[in-house]
């Protein structure tokens, strides 16, 4: 089958479109290299921490994906001009006009990433009120915000829930705070570190996250001014400043890309070398890679994943916050793992509804069960969480070509991984919310050989 990508502007445009389609044909290794640049759970905060200085920011390495548009969008609105800089990759951010947004303007974003929600603390301490539309992202259970809303409470702000979205003012401005969340939340510990750092006084936060991209989020702030000092055990002490400058930043590569690209190598018998991939980001993924039968090869620019030819093998393990097994590494692993020998148990212990995509995996062969309420396992690392869910998967099993359209975007991702191993033509519908964060992906699969045409 002859791929219709001729010219990659094009192709990148073309599946930023909702309504499009991919006809995949099965059967090839995926071999070669390509690149991963900035984490899309960084950029995004990035971006959205540049209303805190009061000049210019430059980010580097940011990926052409549909999620930095959105936000890139949501920051002109309320006056922040964003432009493209000199070098590949390169945005700048100018904050110095921020205004008040029209809700009208907001609105025209609502529902269409979470990012929003961290405009909160920022747009407080630059204009005294905020409003944030209703929240989109993945579909992946409840994502409720009280981490959130509590935690801006606490700062001093008064937060309104409407019918369209959040209302929130704080004409005195956010004072120092003590925190404790519920759960070592990402987006909840970007939210106390980017109200806290121009809050008057001193922020102490307790159960923080401390996922890679936060700590990547904490060298933007104190590049820009700030005082933030990350003590063991979760803990965080941030010293409110009076003001931030602007910052210069390369933001760290997209271990979730990476790893993506590492379960399309080993589950389709391929060799792709992940120009950018880091391995102090991938530690434990790399654990769990190698458990299975993948074979990796650190190299000083990136890392070299490949299927060494010898049978899968089952694993069982549990997804969980930093350093542990990332929720959003499982989907494209499960699908190497319905070509494993023996059955595999996977617990996702982070979200309550991160199953979904294997329904579609069933329709093309694959053998997962799905226990709403988890299983008990004798080796687990982390208490049992009420939420979880196990999902089992017997193997090998040869998979079929479907039709299937994608859910989310990891979920998205593994349909792409399964259609290229199952035997047959398959249709992926929605390949759009892929393009959401993962960056030139049908350049990326042309690159390594996939057969597949865009319709
Ligand atoms: N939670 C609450 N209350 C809150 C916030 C979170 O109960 O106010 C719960 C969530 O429901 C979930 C758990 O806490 O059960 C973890 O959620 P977290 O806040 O850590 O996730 P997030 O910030 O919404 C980010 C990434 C996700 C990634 C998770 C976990 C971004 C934009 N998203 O989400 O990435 O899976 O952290 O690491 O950074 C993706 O990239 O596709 C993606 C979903």
């Amino acid at each position: 089958m002859d791929s219709v990508v001729k010219d990659s502007r094009k192709a990148g445009e073309r599946v930023g479109l909702k309504s499009e389609s991919i006809i995949i044909k099965g059967g090839k290794p995926l071999s070669g290299t390509i690149e991963v640049r900035g984490a899309k759970n960084l950029v995004t905060k990035a971006m959205v921490a540049s209303i805190l200085g009061d000049s210019p920011s430059t980010l580097q390495n940011v990926p052409d994906i549909s999620d930095v548009k959105v936000v890139a969008g949501l920051l002109n609105v309320h006056g922040v001009t964003t432009t493209e800089g000199e070098n590949s990759g390169e945005l700048i951010l100018d904050p110095r006009n921020v205004e008040r947004a029209h809700h009208a303007d907001i609105d025209a974003h609502s529902g269409s990433s979470r990012i929003p929600i961290l405009f909160c603390g920022p747009l407080l301490h630059r204009l005294g009120e905020a409003f944030i539309p209703d929240l989109g992202g993945c579909k992946i259970g409840d994502r409720p915000i009280d981490f959130h809303l509590d935690a801006l409470r606490s700062f001093g702000a008064e937060v309104d829930k409407l019918p369209s979205g959040i209302s929130l003012s704080a004409p005195d401005g956010l004072r120092g705070t003590k925190i404790t969340l519920g759960y070592p939340s990402v987006g909840a510990t970007e939210q106390v570190l980017l109200s806290a750092t121009l809050a008057k006084g001193v922020t102490e936060l307790r159960n923080a996250a401390i996922e890679p991209e936060i700590m990547d989020l904490i060298l933007i702030l104190q590049k820009m001014g700030a005082i933030i000092t990350v003590e063991p055990n979760r803990v965080i002490f941030i010293e409110g400043v009076d003001s931030l400058n602007g910052f210069n930043h390369k933001a760290i590569p997209d271990r979730n890309e990476a790893a993506s690209w590492a379960s399309a190598a080993l589950a389709t018998g391929g060799d792709i070398f992940v120009r950018g991939a880091l391995q102090a980001d991938l530690v434990t993924f790399l654990n769990v890679y190698r458990k299975v039968g993948g074979a990796f090869d650190v190299k000083e620019d990136g890392i070299r994943f490949y299927h060494p030819g010898k049978p899968l093998k089952a694993v069982t393990f549990e997804t969980d916050v930093h350093p542990g097994f990332m929720t959003d590494w499982q989907q494209p692993l499960i699908v190497a793992l319905t070509q494993a020998e023996g059955t595999s148990v996977v617990h996702e212990t982070v979200y309550e509804n991160r199953f979904g995509f294997t329904d579609a995996l069933n329709k093309m062969g694959a053998d997962i069960t799905i226990h709403e309420e988890g299983l008990d396992a004798a080796d687990r690392r982390v208490a049992r969480r009420p939420l979880e869910q196990a999902a089992v998967i017997n193997g090998p099993t040869p998979l079929h070509a479907a039709d299937v359209s994608v859910p989310d975007l990891r979920g998205g991702f593994s349909y792409l991984i399964a259609a290229m191993i199952a035997e047959g033509e398959s249709r992926v519908n929605n390949v759009g919310i892929i393009a959401r964060g993962y960056e030139h992906f049908i350049e990326k699969l042309e690159q390594l050989g996939a057969d597949f045409k865009l319709v």
